[in-house]
């Protein structure tokens, strides 16, 4: 049998993934545009190759070791897509969208030492495998490198990055400390979601157009855009954290609840906990067994997190997820009709139709 060393893999057809094989998807400049992606793609996989090389061993091992493991490159391809609506995918995108990608790279290795995440990208996380000071240190690496890479695209994209990674570290900062006692609890959490996850996904939207040369007014839909399905896709992974399907997430299933994250639809269940007796009961279970228990897994924590998972307010909160992704394609109005705009409202709505 022969042995062959992972490489950075990425799922097989990005066409597919995004939706672009559907039979709307149809002219000829749709699928120019579906090719020029998934080329485009390749040469993100290229350059995070690249620029992912440290003389250092341990430096090397640790930070090439999510990327080898997959991942969707969904930021990438937001931004390969914006680019279209310029110059396409010219150099300078594909180092944007590499830089964007190492930045969410390098927030998964710190992501998973404040979750205390056992799994990630279908392998143990970095901290379970080297421990909390090395995979810190690989995330802060990997914020170097993306750094590094931004600097050689100029002051823009420098301000850019810091002005994005600030957002992202309050978001996390925020979802860490709570709502404060005069804060709505939901309100604060969809801001958390906007700030950790929807400002890196806008900034590869907003990297598409800045870096292809498209005309400067659609930076502003495309941000807006890239915010709100950024807020969607969270919301589905908050849906997906109570998937009893690991093999498919890659994750350990209740990894946010028992973190002591409430993710919507326990804030949901709170809600209705005021009016109805079962939701209080079953915020009671999922308090004491799963969020109080030291990421126990217990057979009371499977039975409270199935039964969260069961409950109306997971398809309330997947409701509100598909509600976040139309505010997304309603953002697109001001572009053009064509390919471009096309793909990216597919894009939202494959983004709501995800399991992993
Ligand atoms: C995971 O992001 C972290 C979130 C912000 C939800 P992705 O779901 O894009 O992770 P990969 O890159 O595909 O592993
Ligand atoms: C991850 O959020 C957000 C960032 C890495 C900035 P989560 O903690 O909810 O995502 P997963 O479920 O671990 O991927
Ligand atoms: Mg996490
Ligand atoms: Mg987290």
């Amino acid at each position: 049998m022969k042995l062959t060393a992972p490489v950075a893999r990425r799922s097989p057809s990005v066409t597919s993934q995004l939706g672009l094989s559907d039979r709307i998807f149809s002219t000829a400049a749709d699928r120019g545009l579906a090719a020029s992606i998934e080329t485009g793609l390749d040469d993100v996989t290229t350059s995070l190759l690249g620029e992912l090389v440290f003389a250092d061993e341990i430096a090397n091992v640790t930070s090439r070791y999510l990327l080898n493991a997959g991942g969707k490159r969904v930021r990438p391809m937001l931004a390969l897509l914006t680019a279209h609506l310029g110059d396409g995918t010219v150099p300078d995108v594909i180092r944007a969208a590499t830089a964007i990608e190492i930045t969410h790279l390098a927030s998964l290795y710190h992501d998973d030492v404040m979750d205390d995440a056992d799994k990630r990208r279908g392998v143990p996380s970095a901290q379970v495998v080297w421990g909390n000071s090395i995979a810190i240190l690989a995330g802060d690496l990997l914020f170097s490198r993306a750094n590094q890479l931004m600097g050689r695209l100029g002051e823009r994209a420098v301000r850019l990055q810091g002005d994005t990674f600030e957002r992202l570290v309050l978001g996390q900062l925020h979802e860490t400390v709570g709502p404060a006692d005069d804060q709505d609890p939901i309100d604060h959490y969809i801001q958390v979601l906007a700030d950790k996850t929807g400002s890196l996904i806008a900034a590869a939207a907003q990297s598409g157009i800045i870096f292809s040369n498209a005309p400067a007014e659609f930076e502003e839909p495309v941000v807006l855009f890239g915010e709100r399905i950024g807020v969607a896709f969270q919301l589905i992974d908050d849906v997906l954290d109570l998937s009893p399907q690991p093999q498919e997430t890659g994750k350990v299933p209740g990894t946010d609840l028992r973190a002591g994250v409430a993710t919507l639809p326990l804030l949901r269940l709170r809600e209705r906990a005021a009016t109805d007796a079962r939701a209080v009961d079953l915020v009671a279970r999922l308090e004491a067994d799963v969020m109080n228990s030291k990421g126990a897994t217990t057979e009371a924590a499977d039975s409270a997190i199935s039964a969260l998972r069961e409950h109306d307010v997971t398809t309330q909160t997947l409701a509100e997820a598909h509600g976040w992704a139309r505010d997304a394609v309603d953002a697109l109005k001001p572009l053009p009709q064509g390919s471009v705009k096309k793909a990216l409202t597919r894009f939202a709505e494959t983004i709501v139709e995800r399991s992993s």
